[in-house]
């Protein structure tokens, strides 16, 4: 094989140009490109001959593969069960969030349960992560505890850990490979050396767990090169005002996406969250207007929260819209669509949005719930306490089905509600929705039902 000409090729967006330069014109990412040989002519592709395949059916006797539950049910759910043996997940979150935290107090679980565990800190000295051990009172399970970021020293270390069941790297950011000469956490170094853990980790059958700091516009720093290359990606999420932590699923390899699970920060580290809907509705207040609960969704688990909306009159300038937690547009076309189809006029006010507890929704089915917590507020009347609300809302004002009916309604009634506001449901051969029975249910058609009901609106 004759060696062509080199190119450059940026390591964050493929691109390919004739020379180095510090930025990638193409993505932007700085000191991402990289030298690559390329083959010169269509002939010099040529490769040299290789085994031959034996392709196979697709039904087979598939084993499912091996899995270690770390005993935190919250974590395991995430990861679909446990951790899989010979798999890479990725943990990634802002700094703060409790990344360390979780990972730790996982390990001690699988080290207590028998399991061998090395947890590798590259960025808190040995004294650090004790201390942390003993404030989460786990001082005394048995884990292998190492500082390094020579990839090449834990990579030496690992092959003489034939045991290993978990293998911890926090984070990979601060792993470093002596054979490239970028800084720790640049591109290349996070590419290499998670490439080289992930091969031993297939090679020796151990569970990897990589931490991954995350930038400020929220990509895993190493430019989304990680995601590609781990089995499981999780994302630790939270606002640092309020104790609750989500760690969610977004891509894995042996489980299903879209899974949650729910932590609370405590004194003695991640407490999981078996009921989240009790937390989020734990300061709800009766009897006050501009508040509504809505039955949502996160991955496949319903959570109820209250949405908040106050209203105050602004007659002068621009209104003002704040939204905390959920989507600005939304708020933006429900407020129009209110206006426009439900004559609710809402130009004079200023209109401030709250979804209870810091949690983030991006459902549509809000919208709903988000309407009726603003028809409160106008007439300043209470929701019904008991009532949970759910559904989409169109552009005409007509209410929309969502998916899992069933599912937000279980849990409604399982936190003692008793009714829930939901879509109509239209004749076309719609099977019959499995309501618990203790549920009314009050279905509508259009948004002006719901403000009909509210009766007459402060202001007009
Ligand atoms: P940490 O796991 O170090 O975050 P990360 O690894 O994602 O950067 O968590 C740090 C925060 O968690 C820190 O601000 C203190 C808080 N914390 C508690 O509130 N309780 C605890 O028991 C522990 C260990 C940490
Ligand atoms: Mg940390």
């Amino acid at each position: 094989m004759t060696r062509g000409a080199a190119r450059f090729v940026c390591q964050s967006c493929a691109a390919v140009t004739p020379k180095w330069a510090g930025r990638c014109e193409a993505c932007g990412g700085w000191n991402s490109i990289v030298e690559e040989a390329a083959a010169a002519g269509p002939g010099a592709a040529r490769l040299a001959a290789g085994r031959k395949l034996a392709f196979v059916g697709l039904a087979g006797a598939a084993a499912p593969p091996p899995r270690a539950a770390t005993g935190i049910a919250e974590f395991d759910r995430v990861l679909g069960g446990g951790l899989v043996a010979g798999s890479a997940v990725l943990l990634g979150g802002d700094p703060g969030i409790g990344k360390s935290t979780l990972l730790l107090q996982a390990a001690a679980r699988l080290g207590r349960a028998g399991r061998r565990v090395l947890y590798v800190s590259g960025e808190e000295s040995i004294e650090q992560v004790r201390l942390r051990a003993r404030r989460l009172n786990l001082a005394d399970a048995p884990l292998g505890l190492a500082a390094a970021i020579n990839l090449r020293d834990i990579a030496a270390s690992l092959e003489a850990e034939p045991e290993a069941a978990l293998v911890v790297i926090d984070s990979i950011q601060t792993m470093w490979m002596d054979s490239i000469e970028s800084a720790p956490g640049s591109v290349g170094q996070v590419r290499a050396t998670a490439f080289e853990l992930i091969r031993l980790a297939k090679a020796r059958g151990f569970a990897l767990a990589l931490v991954g700091h995350v930038t400020k516009d929220g990509a895993i720093a190493g430019p989304r090169v990680l995601e590609h290359m781990v089995d499981a990606v999780l994302y630790f999420e939270g606002d640092r005002g309020h104790q609750f932590r989500i760690l969610r699923g977004v891509k894995n390899r042996f489980g299903a996406t879209d899974e949650i699970g729910v932590f609370e920060m405590t004194d003695l580290g991640l407490a999981e969250v078996a009921n989240p809907s009790a937390l989020f509705l734990a300061e709800r207040r009766g009897n006050v207007s501009g508040s509504a609960v809505f039955a949502g969704l996160e991955g496949s688990r319903p959570v109820l929260v209250e949405v908040q909306a106050l209203l105050s009159a602004n007659p002068g300038g621009a209104p003002r819209r704040s939204v905390i937690g959920w989507e600005a547009g939304r708020l933006a076309m429900l407020l129009a669509v209110l206006d426009a189809r439900c004559g609710l006029r809402l130009g004079a006010s200023d209109v401030y949005l709250n979804i209870a507890g810091g949690l983030r929704i991006s459902e549509p089915a809000a919208d709903l719930a988000v309407a009726a917590a603003l028809v409160s507020a106008a007439a300043d009347r209470p929701t019904d306490p008991g009532r949970v609300y759910f559904g989409e809302v169109g552009l005409s004002g007509e209410i929309r089905q969502v998916a899992q009916a069933e599912a937000r309604l279980k849990e409604a009634q399982k936190l003692g509600f008793a009714s829930a506001c939901l879509p109509r449901r239209v004749a076309r051969g719609n099977r019959p929705l499995a309501a618990p029975e203790a549920l009314a249910l009050h279905e509508i058609g259009h948004l002006s039902d719901l403000v009909t009901q509210a009766g007459p609106v402060r202001g007009g």
